[in-house]
């Protein structure tokens, strides 16, 4: 027997660092970490510890014999990453590359005097740029968000329905009673302290803001009513403080998604799932209200690409498929489709559809009565919104142009970073321009501002480990700027 990762796993590879046979990859600092949406164990060389499944933060990982009927595949698809890479059989087969082994130690000399550093946000980013500072150095750490609510993208974001992955919420949280730990919420930096301000208080600050706004479209007519962005969608119902209560309103029969990435598997979920199953989790009272009056029956998810190209990750899609109170329908109007899902090599994204059902839809009937159903529709970008006061449909094309009726079209094509105060910003990437998490000595980025809104909660530990590696280097190499005190900025922050 031997153990496997589901469903919610983070790619945070805490389950790596535990493992006492290195038989989890990819590990940080091989080539497709970070790249694969989850880790995988190899069921040949895993010796059945368990070791890996008490230090998952998102309790992702079961014994195979224990997998529920939901969660069986993961056992293929957990010992299929290792096909032509196996180790433990002699004959490692074309695809081999050697395994690294983990790197997760810090050395600081010793005696080196402790650091002061703010830390800007507390999503995940933040939070193991914290932990790696709290747990291995001496540094005392301000830890500051604009929000009363400490979490970021975990807390308002990440979909309610997913409890396993909200834990990991709790693993941060601890740090915040940590005695060496400053919690200062509702302080925005740029607005009631300025990035110049805090610095003069700190050996070093740290950005992790994120990149939560949405990006636009360009296509005509996108600001009708009825017209949302994915992010209003998903911060009404997480309960968002920057989001109203009646901010969606769901009288529409048929919604289009724009894009389909997780997000937006995310937002055609909520929208299609039983309100019963939401009622024990953390979905707003609000929100949970409205899905209870719903109108909604079909959720078309639009992809500009064909199916090997699907911007979900395998686990999502899987997760959607394996539901029962929602028909999951592949739109089958261009040759290409089916080509693809029928062609694809096991592993591949396009395969992952090979069990669903697939028609070609009538766009100009309404959508089916009984049970409801997430409508996949490929190669099909945007054209225009239709509508004169009030959205109407979406006209898409790809090979040939098509009017969807639709009363509300939600779109998910992802996301941006915004400016913070005077610091340098790149208007195209919508990032804090550095060099390996290093804006300047005594300022650093990590998470989304630094790489772009790509990547789930775990790909920011690696990212905040080589942010704050750069900030050691510069500390223990004398080039942090000397701190001046003063008290404007300990007034703002006692708020
Ligand atoms: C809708 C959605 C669902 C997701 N679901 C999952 C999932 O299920 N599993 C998964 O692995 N990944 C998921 N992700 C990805 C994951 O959330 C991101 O990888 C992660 O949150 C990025 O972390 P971050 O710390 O860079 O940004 P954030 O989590 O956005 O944190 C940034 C923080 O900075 C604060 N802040 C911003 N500006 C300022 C300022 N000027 N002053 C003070 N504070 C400020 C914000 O309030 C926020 O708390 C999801 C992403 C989205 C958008
Ligand atoms: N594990 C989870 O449960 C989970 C949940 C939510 C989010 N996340 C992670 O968070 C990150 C952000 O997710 P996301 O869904 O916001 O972004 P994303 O994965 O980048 O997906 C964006 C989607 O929008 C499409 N798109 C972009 N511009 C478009 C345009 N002009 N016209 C039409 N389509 C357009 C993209 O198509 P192309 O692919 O063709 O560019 C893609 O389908 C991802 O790394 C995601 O995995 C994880």
């Amino acid at each position: 027997m031997a153990f496997a990762i589901t469903q919610t796993c983070c790619a945070d590879a805490s389950c790596v660092s535990v493992c006492p046979v290195n038989c989890i990859h990819p590990a940080p600092g091989e080539p497709d970490f970070g790249s694969t949406g989850m880790l995988y164990i190899d069921p040949q060389a895993c010796i059945d510890c368990g070791a890996c499944a008490d230090a998952c933060p998102v309790d992702a990982i079961f014994p195979v014999a224990s997998l529920t009927e939901q969660l069986k595949p993961y056992a293929d698809i957990n010992a299929s990453y290792y096909d032509g890479k196996s180790t433990s059989d002699g004959d490692p087969g074309p695809n081999f590359h050697a395994w690294g082994e983990p790197v997760f130690d810090r050395a600081i000399p010793a005696g080196f005097a402790p650091l002061d550093v703010a830390v800007v946000g507390t999503g995940p980013a933040g939070m193991y740029a914290v932990e790696d500072l709290l747990s291995h150095t001496n540094s005392r750490v301000t830890l500051i968000d604009r929000l009363p609510v400490a979490g970021g993208l975990v807390r308002h974001g990440v979909a309610p329905d997913h409890t396993s992955t909200r834990k990991i919420g709790e693993t941060f949280a601890r740090f915040h009673h940590h005695p060496r730990l400053r919690l200062r919420l509702g302080v925005e930096v740029g607005t009631d302290i300025s990035a110049a301000e805090l610095a003069a208080r700190h050996d070093a600050v740290i950005y992790a803001v994120g990149a939560s706004s949405p990006r636009d479209l360009g296509v005509p007519g996108e600001d009708l009513p009825g017209s949302l962005a994915a992010t209003t969608v998903v911060g009404w119902y997480n309960g968002h403080p920057d989001v109203p209560a009646d901010a969606v309103d769901l009288a529409a029969e048929r919604v289009v998604l724009v894009g389909n990435g997780n997000v937006a598997l995310d937002v055609a979920r909520i929208l299609t799932m039983d309100p019963a199953e939401l009622a024990n989790t953390r979905i707003s009272p609000d929100a949970l209200e409205r899905l209870r009056s719903s109108k909604v029956r079909e959720v078309v998810v639009l992809g500009r690409r064909g199916p090997e190209d699907a911007a979900y990750t395998g686990p999502e899609l899987l997760g959607l498929a394996g539901r029962h109170d929602v028909d999951l329908v592949v739109d089958e109007h261009d040759d290409r489709i089916g080509q693809a899902i029928d062609t694809a090599a096991r592993g591949d994204k396009a395969a992952l559809l090979r069990g669903v059902r697939r028609e070609a839809v009538d766009w100009t009937a309404p959508p089916p009565h009984g049970q409801r159903r997430i409508v996949l529709r490929f190669h099909s970008a945007p054209r225009a919104f239709t509508g004169d006061t009030q959205v109407r449909g979406l006209r898409v094309t790809g090979g040939e142009d098509v009017e969807i009726a639709a009363g509300r079209v939600i779109r998910a094509v992802g996301h941006r970073g915004a400016p913070v105060g005077d610091l340098r910003f790149d208007e195209r990437t919508g990032t804090i321009p550095h060099t390996g998490g290093r804006v300047a000595p005594g300022t650093y980025v990590v998470g989304w501002i630094k790489r772009g809104p790509s990547g789930g909660i775990g790909a920011n530990r690696t990212c905040a480990r080589e942010t704050v590696g750069a900030l050691l280097d510069d500390a223990i190499a004398g080039r942090l700027p000397r701190r001046r005190r003063g008290g404007v900025v300990r007034r703002a922050l006692r708020r």
